[in-house]
């Protein structure tokens, strides 16, 4: 039995999607602990590429159970939509359950959220217009819709008609929109309550109940640390907490119950949407790791920004997380390149710093201090163990292990299933947490090795 978190340990798209599905063969239960339909992991099975927004990757195995907590923020229209395309393709969505205490994104979050972007011209955050920041906000005024509103319809009814009124009042007065009609909306949204009901019930109740019967929990994480409220690079961040340790808050279990981290990084780094970035390349590099990595965003289309591996921020993502271990994707996107720069620490005001600084202000002045790498300018994608790859490939991985101080596990060369190697187990190889400890329990590729 083994109840494992994976995270994103970069800016979000690192392939949590491609992991989580692959770890799922060995979980009972999948549960999403927070974000909304702003994320956008994608799976691929054979030919078929499916694209989940708010529904947990374990999805494609027809017994695993799949829950959205009450740490998500539910667009019901989207899920809805989700709900039918999965079922379209005959995969069953009879065992996904929804929290009741989640929130509700509600039409006005939307309008409220691309509005806002709007007027804050060149201090916008990038968002992806999907209502998550607003829906978030109401959630801390005390003035959101949670599902449990949504199933009771003199109570929604209640609420929508008071809270409609005074967002409308927003949207006239400050953003010169059009006021939204609340009897429209009500009448909507209880259609939305009436195909979800059969979903939702006392989801932290059911995950504890799991653990009881000592079922394997895996946790997948939204977004990705550097987009944490309080972790991340604020004010360019999402309004949650992707961090591992909003894996327990935004369930309702406890942290004695997790067993294990796991992050998932890029080879290289990307970043959609504004903010920071000391390792973005503007030129050709950049250009073919977007090219080669297919770099544009899952949910909005937009394209991402591409730079080289960050191992500031990987090592402030295994002390934020606490991660155990790490998945390495997208390594193939990196075949092409004669050599390959690695930051190994930032320059800031004519200082050397190892470590991610607190203060956005200082992260927006940091220079990359780079190692560079030869490449190994051969194709990686049909290798399936470490004894495949080439030398430089194999010496790539070991540098960024020993930089970020965390055993890699996995490493993923491709966007199918297939195209993995599976270093150690990530589940049931050693803590890192206990590598000092314990003597040398690694692997070939662990810091210790
Ligand atoms: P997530 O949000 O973290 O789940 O990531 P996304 O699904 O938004 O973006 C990752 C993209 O990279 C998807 O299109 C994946 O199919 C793809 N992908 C995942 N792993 C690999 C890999 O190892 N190599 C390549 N070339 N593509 C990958
Ligand atoms: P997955 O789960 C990458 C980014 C947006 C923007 C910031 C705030 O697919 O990794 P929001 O709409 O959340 O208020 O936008 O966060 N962002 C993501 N970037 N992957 C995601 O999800 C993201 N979800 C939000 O681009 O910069
Ligand atoms: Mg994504």
């Amino acid at each position: 039995m083994a109840n494992v978190i994976v995270i994103g340990a970069q800016w979000g798209d690192e392939g949590k999607g491609k992991i989580t599905d692959l770890l799922s063969r060995s979980a009972d239960v999948v549960v999403r602990y927070q974000g909304g339909v702003n994320a956008g992991h994608t799976i691929v099975v054979q030919d078929q590429t499916f694209k989940l927004h708010l529904i947990p990757s374990g999805i494609l195995y027809p017994d695993t159970e799949c829950i959205i907590g009450c740490g998500t923020v539910i667009d019901p229209q989207v899920l809805i939509k989700e709900l039918d395309q999965l079922e379209a393709l005959n995969i069953s969505t009879r065992n996904l359950l929804i929290s009741e205490t989640a929130h509700v994104t509600m039409p006005y979050h939307r309008l409220i959220d691309q509005a806002a972007e709007e007027r804050r011209g060149t201090h916008k955050i990038g968002t992806t217009g999907r209502g998550i920041g607003p829906t978030y906000a109401d959630k801390s005024e005390r003035t959101g819709i949670r599902i449990l509103d949504l199933m009771d319809a003199k109570e929604l009814r209640e609420q929508l008609q008071w809270t409609i009124n005074y967002k409308n009042v927003i949207l006239e007065k400050l953003y010169n929109l059009s006021p939204l009609d609340p009897e429209a909306v009500i009448e909507q949204y209880l259609e939305y309550a009436d195909r979800l009901r059969p979903h939702v019930v006392d989801t932290s109740l059911k995950i504890n109940d799991a653990i009881q019967q000592r079922r394997n929990i895996l946790f997948e994480g939204a977004q990705g640390t550097l987009l944490d409220l309080d972790h991340g690079t604020y004010p360019y961040v999402t309004s949650s907490n992707p961090v591992a340790g909003g894996a327990c808050v935004g369930t309702g279990v406890g942290p004695t119950m997790i067993d294990r981290v796991i992050g998932v990084a890029k080879a290289y780094t990307t970043r959609v949407g504004e903010g920071p970035f000391p390792t973005e390349l503007n030129g050709k590099i950049g250009e073919l790791l977007c090219d080669r990595g297919a770099e544009f965003g899952t949910t909005t289309g937009r394209q991402r920004r591409c730079g080289w591996f960050d191992a500031v921020i990987g090592r402030y993502a295994v002390r934020i997380n606490g991660m155990d271990c790490l998945a390495i994707t997208k390594l193939d996107v990196l075949d092409e390149l004669e050599e390959i720069k690695v930051c190994v620490a930032y320059e800031i005001d004519g200082q050397r710093s190892k470590d991610f600084p607190s203060n956005a202000r200082h992260f927006a002045r940091c220079r990359p201090i780079y190692k560079t790498l030869p490449g190994w300018q051969q194709s990686t994608a049909q290798c399936r163990s470490l004894d495949d790859l080439p030398r430089q490939a194999l010496d790539y991985l070991k540098f960024l292990a020993e930089l970020i101080e965390v055993p890699i596990a996995i490493v993923s060369l491709g966007a199918s299933r297939d195209q993995t190697i599976i270093v150690e187990d990530p589940i049931h190889g050693p803590k890192r947490a206990l590598l000092h400890t314990n003597g040398m329990p690694t692997s070939v590729l662990s810091a210790e090795a």
